[in-house]
Protein backbone atom coordinates (compact mmCIF):
# COMPACT_ATOMS: atom_id res chain seq x y z
CA UNK A 1 0.00 0.00 0.00
CA UNK A 2 1.11 3.68 -0.81
CA UNK A 3 1.51 5.96 1.89
CA UNK A 4 -0.84 7.96 0.68
CA UNK A 5 -3.56 5.12 0.52
CA UNK A 6 -2.77 4.16 4.07
CA UNK A 7 -3.40 7.84 5.26
CA UNK A 8 -6.24 7.76 2.71
CA UNK A 9 -7.22 4.40 4.69
CA UNK A 10 -6.23 6.04 8.51
CA UNK A 11 -8.69 8.82 7.46
CA UNK A 12 -11.30 7.14 6.73
CA UNK A 13 -11.40 4.80 9.34
CA UNK A 14 -11.48 7.55 11.57
CA UNK A 15 -14.10 9.61 9.72
CA UNK A 16 -16.20 6.50 9.44
CA UNK A 17 -15.48 5.62 13.03
CA UNK A 18 -16.45 9.05 14.42
CA UNK A 19 -19.95 8.92 12.07
CA UNK A 20 -21.12 6.05 13.96
CA UNK A 21 -22.51 4.09 10.75
CA UNK A 22 -24.70 1.15 12.49
CA UNK A 23 -25.70 -1.78 10.16
CA UNK A 24 -29.12 -0.62 9.17
CA UNK A 25 -27.65 3.24 8.33
CA UNK A 26 -28.55 4.79 4.79
CA UNK A 27 -25.36 6.55 4.70
CA UNK A 28 -24.71 9.57 1.88
CA UNK A 29 -20.69 9.99 0.66
CA UNK A 30 -20.39 12.97 -0.87
CA UNK A 31 -17.24 14.04 -3.11
CA UNK A 32 -16.84 10.18 -2.82
CA UNK A 33 -14.20 9.91 -5.74
CA UNK A 34 -13.04 6.16 -6.65
CA UNK A 35 -15.45 5.50 -3.74
CA UNK A 36 -13.02 4.25 -0.77
CA UNK A 37 -15.14 5.26 1.69
CA UNK A 38 -18.60 4.64 0.38
CA UNK A 39 -17.35 0.91 -0.08
CA UNK A 40 -16.03 0.82 3.51
CA UNK A 41 -19.16 2.61 4.89
CA UNK A 42 -21.23 -0.03 2.96
CA UNK A 43 -19.69 -2.77 4.72
CA UNK A 44 -19.66 -1.26 8.18
CA UNK A 45 -24.30 -0.64 6.85
CA UNK A 46 -24.77 -4.11 6.15
CA UNK A 47 -28.40 -4.28 6.19
CA UNK A 48 -28.26 -0.71 4.70
CA UNK A 49 -26.71 1.40 2.18
CA UNK A 50 -24.21 3.36 1.27
CA UNK A 51 -24.31 6.23 -1.57
CA UNK A 52 -22.00 7.54 -3.40
CA UNK A 53 -22.40 10.93 -5.10
CA UNK A 54 -19.48 12.93 -6.95
CA UNK A 55 -18.85 15.95 -9.90
CA UNK A 56 -16.59 13.62 -12.01
CA UNK A 57 -18.30 10.44 -13.78
CA UNK A 58 -14.50 8.75 -14.50
CA UNK A 59 -14.16 8.40 -11.12
CA UNK A 60 -17.47 6.92 -10.51
CA UNK A 61 -17.04 4.24 -13.34
CA UNK A 62 -13.79 3.44 -11.26
CA UNK A 63 -15.86 3.64 -7.99
CA UNK A 64 -18.51 0.93 -9.73
CA UNK A 65 -15.48 -1.47 -11.22
CA UNK A 66 -14.13 -1.57 -7.59
CA UNK A 67 -17.47 -2.13 -6.02
CA UNK A 68 -18.32 -4.69 -8.28
CA UNK A 69 -14.28 -6.63 -7.94
CA UNK A 70 -15.04 -6.55 -4.13
CA UNK A 71 -18.34 -8.03 -4.04
CA UNK A 72 -20.20 -5.44 -2.49
CA UNK A 73 -23.73 -5.40 -3.32
CA UNK A 74 -25.26 -2.13 -0.94
CA UNK A 75 -22.83 0.44 -2.66
CA UNK A 76 -24.38 2.33 -5.41
CA UNK A 77 -23.10 6.06 -7.10
CA UNK A 78 -24.65 9.16 -8.67
CA UNK A 79 -23.03 11.89 -10.36
CA UNK A 80 -24.30 14.70 -8.18
CA UNK A 81 -23.41 18.79 -7.55
CA UNK A 82 -23.55 17.70 -3.32
CA UNK A 83 -24.30 21.60 -2.91
CA UNK A 84 -27.84 22.02 -4.43
CA UNK A 85 -28.73 18.42 -5.78
CA UNK A 86 -32.43 17.13 -4.31
CA UNK A 87 -31.77 14.17 -2.42
CA UNK A 88 -34.21 12.84 -0.93
CA UNK A 89 -35.89 14.80 2.26
CA UNK A 90 -34.89 13.02 5.28
CA UNK A 91 -33.34 9.85 2.96
CA UNK A 92 -30.32 9.42 4.92
CA UNK A 93 -29.01 8.60 8.83
CA UNK A 94 -25.34 9.22 8.47
CA UNK A 95 -23.59 11.94 5.73
CA UNK A 96 -20.00 11.13 5.51
CA UNK A 97 -17.44 13.02 2.86
CA UNK A 98 -13.88 12.68 3.05
CA UNK A 99 -12.53 15.87 1.82
CA UNK A 100 -15.51 16.58 -0.75
CA UNK A 101 -16.68 19.57 0.95
CA UNK A 102 -13.76 21.42 0.84
CA UNK A 103 -14.55 23.44 -2.74
CA UNK A 104 -18.12 24.48 -2.08
CA UNK A 105 -18.83 27.74 -3.34
CA UNK A 106 -21.22 28.76 -0.71
CA UNK A 107 -20.90 26.22 2.41
CA UNK A 108 -23.28 26.99 4.60
CA UNK A 109 -25.91 27.01 1.94
CA UNK A 110 -24.53 23.09 0.27
CA UNK A 111 -24.60 22.16 4.25
CA UNK A 112 -28.42 23.26 4.40
CA UNK A 113 -29.07 21.15 1.12
CA UNK A 114 -27.25 18.39 2.96
CA UNK A 115 -29.01 19.15 6.30
CA UNK A 116 -32.11 18.63 4.08
CA UNK A 117 -30.98 15.25 3.52
CA UNK A 118 -30.40 13.83 6.79
CA UNK A 119 -33.32 12.55 9.14
CA UNK A 120 -33.83 14.46 12.51
CA UNK A 121 -30.83 13.42 15.01
CA UNK A 122 -29.01 12.84 12.01
CA UNK A 123 -25.31 12.83 11.83
CA UNK A 124 -22.67 14.67 9.62
CA UNK A 125 -19.30 13.94 9.66
CA UNK A 126 -16.28 15.18 6.94
CA UNK A 127 -12.93 15.89 7.09
CA UNK A 128 -10.77 18.39 5.64
CA UNK A 129 -7.31 19.32 4.55
CA UNK A 130 -6.39 22.74 6.94
CA UNK A 131 -7.77 24.10 9.61
CA UNK A 132 -11.70 24.28 9.23
CA UNK A 133 -11.84 28.37 9.06
CA UNK A 134 -15.42 29.22 8.76
CA UNK A 135 -16.67 25.98 9.31
CA UNK A 136 -18.41 26.88 12.41
CA UNK A 137 -20.18 29.79 10.76
CA UNK A 138 -21.23 27.41 7.78
CA UNK A 139 -22.72 24.74 10.51
CA UNK A 140 -24.59 27.61 12.13
CA UNK A 141 -27.84 25.59 13.79
CA UNK A 142 -26.51 22.53 13.73
CA UNK A 143 -26.23 20.63 16.82
CA UNK A 144 -23.11 19.41 18.70
CA UNK A 145 -20.66 20.72 16.47
CA UNK A 146 -17.15 18.94 17.07
CA UNK A 147 -13.89 20.21 15.62
CA UNK A 148 -11.20 17.99 16.12
CA UNK A 149 -7.70 17.59 14.40
CA UNK A 150 -6.73 14.19 13.43
CA UNK A 151 -2.82 14.01 12.95
CA UNK A 152 -1.38 11.60 10.10
CA UNK A 153 1.90 10.15 10.74
CA UNK A 154 3.77 10.88 8.30
CA UNK A 155 7.21 12.71 7.49
CA UNK A 156 5.23 16.05 6.84
CA UNK A 157 2.67 14.99 9.63
CA UNK A 158 0.02 16.19 7.77
CA UNK A 159 -2.98 17.23 10.23
CA UNK A 160 -6.37 16.49 8.91
CA UNK A 161 -9.70 17.97 10.37
CA UNK A 162 -12.38 16.16 11.78
CA UNK A 163 -15.73 17.48 11.83
CA UNK A 164 -19.03 16.04 13.08
CA UNK A 165 -22.25 17.61 13.70
CA UNK A 166 -25.64 16.85 14.05
CA UNK A 167 -28.73 17.68 11.76
CA UNK A 168 -30.17 21.30 12.73
CA UNK A 169 -33.52 20.97 15.18
CA UNK A 170 -35.26 22.93 12.03
CA UNK A 171 -34.02 21.91 8.58
CA UNK A 172 -35.22 24.86 6.05
CA UNK A 173 -37.09 24.41 3.11
CA UNK A 174 -35.20 23.89 0.01
CA UNK A 175 -37.15 27.21 -1.62
CA UNK A 176 -38.77 29.85 0.05
CA UNK A 177 -42.52 28.84 -0.05
CA UNK A 178 -44.27 30.21 -2.33
CA UNK A 179 -47.36 33.56 -1.25
CA UNK A 180 -49.77 33.26 -3.61
CA UNK A 181 -51.09 36.85 -4.67
CA UNK A 182 -55.35 37.06 -5.54
C1 LIG B 1 -10.11 15.32 -2.37
S1 LIG B 1 -11.18 14.40 -3.39
C2 LIG B 1 -11.65 13.12 -2.24
C3 LIG B 1 -12.24 11.92 -2.90
C4 LIG B 1 -12.61 10.77 -1.96
N1 LIG B 1 -13.56 11.19 -0.95
C5 LIG B 1 -11.38 10.16 -1.33
O1 LIG B 1 -11.24 10.22 -0.12
O2 LIG B 1 -10.57 9.61 -2.07
C6 LIG B 1 -12.63 15.47 -3.45
C7 LIG B 1 -13.76 14.95 -4.31
O3 LIG B 1 -14.92 15.77 -4.12
C8 LIG B 1 -15.56 15.92 -5.36
N2 LIG B 1 -16.41 17.12 -5.27
C9 LIG B 1 -15.98 18.41 -5.15
N3 LIG B 1 -17.04 19.25 -5.11
C10 LIG B 1 -18.16 18.47 -5.18
C11 LIG B 1 -19.55 18.76 -5.20
N4 LIG B 1 -20.01 20.01 -5.14
N5 LIG B 1 -20.43 17.73 -5.30
C12 LIG B 1 -19.97 16.45 -5.39
N6 LIG B 1 -18.65 16.12 -5.38
C13 LIG B 1 -17.76 17.12 -5.29
C14 LIG B 1 -14.44 16.00 -6.36
O4 LIG B 1 -14.87 15.68 -7.67
C15 LIG B 1 -13.44 14.97 -5.81
O5 LIG B 1 -13.63 13.68 -6.35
Amino acid sequence: MTTSARLRRTSCDALLAAAGVRPADRVLDVGCGAGDTTRTAARLASRGYAVGVDLSAPLLRRAQELTAAEKIHNATYFVADAQVHPFPPCGYDVIVSQGGVTSFADTAAAFRNLARALLPGGRLAFTCPRPAGGVRTALEGWEYVEITPLTLETPSRADVWLITANRPRSVPAAHPPTVTRW
